[in-house]
This record gives structure tokens, C-alpha cells and sequence, in this order.
């Protein structure tokens, strides 16, 4: 299991509870690395405590601007040594994407740039209500070829997108949120999976959040395993 790449979702404005997150989710079993986004991200401490974290993180802002701003934007991170990889929207587009890649690589040659394509939290009739024609499906798979032709180093969708844009790229980071233990609640999220199915579908990694944060962690954290030891699902 130390193979898989779990991203849990340190969403709290909370420092200790970044840090009890943090504590209670490692475990010798299981490969966990951090992702922090928007809410620690603006508080208060949290650009601080970033700036100082010693282990590799995921800073999840999906930047989506003109190229000029995002490209300034990842300067602007340069001082926080561990992130490891950053979230760009690929609806920035092609030129935006391409930018940002550049950019990142000059600054640390280990950053990764991860383009994320339709939320998790939208479906079809979401789309719709957008003006967009074309189904998610449809949507991620194109995006998928917009971010692998502007080099970027992977992809975030659903699992349920994952099988189709692994046969098309096999060699492509994929990691998908609308991650749920079984019988937990959708909250928010549309396009939603187990971390069993959401590997069966090759994906790279997983982002869970609700599912570990949320009640008592240690337990959560167990429940992951136990679920993950049983390829059936439960
Ligand atoms: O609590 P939950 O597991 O739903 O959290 C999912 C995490 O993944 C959140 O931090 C959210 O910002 C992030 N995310 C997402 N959908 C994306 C990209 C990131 O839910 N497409």
C-alpha cells in the first residue's frame, strides 16, 4: 500500500488541527502527503507555517488568470521550498498552462505543476448551466490533451473519469478527489468514488479529505487501511 499516493486535505484554518491532521494521519502503512488549500492557505499562519514546513506538500490553489499574473503568481511561491506541486485550472488554457510549466521549472526543477479540469463538485447539468455543450466526459478528455501537450506534470479529475483518460495516456499523474470512504456522506461532491474502485481505475493518487479529517482521524485513518487491505471494498 506504500505505493499509493494519498493526499489528505488539511482543510482548516486551524494551525493545531493542521498539525493534529498532519499527526494522526501518518501512519507506517500508508504514503500521506499533505495538501493544503485555499482555507489555510489565506489565514492567518498558515503562508507562514508553509514557508517553514519540512516535508513535501501539495499547495492547491488552481490558479486561473491571464499567463502574466500566473506566471507571477508561482514566483511569488518560490520561497516555500517543500511544495512539491501546485494546482493550476485548466480552463486558464493552453497558453496559460504552458507559461506556468516554464516557470515552475526554473525555479525548482522538482515542482510539479498539476492542472485541474471539470470540479468534482459539477455534473452534466452543471456544465450545462454554464453554457458548456459537451459532456464532463467529454471535457476532461480534452483538457487532459490540452495539459499533457502544455507539459504539465499530471491531471486532477474524478475517478470516474480516471479509466478513460489512463487508456488514452498511460504514462499521465492522475489524482482524484471526490474521494469517500463507503457510507460516508457526498457532501458537496458530485463525482464521487471509493479509494479501492478509484485504484482499480489506475489512478496516481487520491485526495481525501472529509472522509480522514472529519471524527476521530486515527480511526478514519484506520478504516482507510483496513478498506485499502480489501480489494472487494466493503
Ligand atoms: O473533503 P473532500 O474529500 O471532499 O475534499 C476534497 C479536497 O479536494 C478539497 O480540499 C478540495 O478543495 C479538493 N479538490 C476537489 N476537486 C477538485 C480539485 C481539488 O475537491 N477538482
Amino acid at each position: 500500500m506504500k505505493h499509493k499516493n494519498i493526499f489528505v486535505a488539511c482543510d482548516t484554518s486551524n494551525l493545531s488541527e493542521i498539525k493534529k491532521i498532519i499527526k494522526q494521519t501518518r501512519t507506517s502503512k500508508l504514503k500521506v502527503i499533505p495538501k493544503f488549500g485555499l482555507q489555510f492557505f489565506y489565514s492567518k499562519n498558515g503562508r507562514r507555517f508553509l514557508k517553514n514546513f519540512k516535508q513535501d506538500f501539495w499547495l492547491d490553489l488552481k490558479i486561473n488568470d491571464i499567463p502574466q499574473t500566473a506566471v507571477s503568481a508561482i514566483d511569488s511561491l518560490k520561497d516555500l521550498k517543500k511544495c512539491k506541486y501546485i494546482t493550476v485550472h485548466a480552463n486558464g488554457g493552453f497558453r496559460m498552462l504552458k507559461a506556468i510549466k516554464k516557470k515552475a521549472k526554473s525555479i525548482n526543477k522538482d515542482l510539479q505543476i498539476l492542472a485541474v479540469t471539470i470540479l468534482t463538485s459539477l455534473n452534466n447539468r452543471s456544465l450545462k448551466e454554464m453554457g458548456h455543450t459537451k459532456s464532463v466526459k467529454q471535457l476532461v478528455l480534452k483538457q487532459a490533451g490540452l495539459i499533457k501537450k502544455a507539459g504539465c506534470d499530471g491531471i486532477v479529475c474524478s475517478a470516474q473519469e480516471a479509466k478513460m483518460v489512463r487508456k488514452k495516456y498511460k504514462k499521465l499523474f492522475i489524482v482524484t478527489p471526490g474521494i469517500r470512504l463507503p457510507g460516508d456522506n457526498t457532501d458537496d461532491q458530485s463525482r464521487i468514488m471509493t479509494p479501492n474502485d478509484a485504484f482499480k481505475n489506475k489512478v496516481s493518487g487520491i485526495v481525501i479529505g472529509r472522509s480522514l479529517i472529519k471524527g476521530n482521524i486515527k480511526n478514519n485513518t484506520q478504516r482507510l487501511i483496513d478498506h485499502l487491505k480489501n480489494d472487494q471494498g466493503v
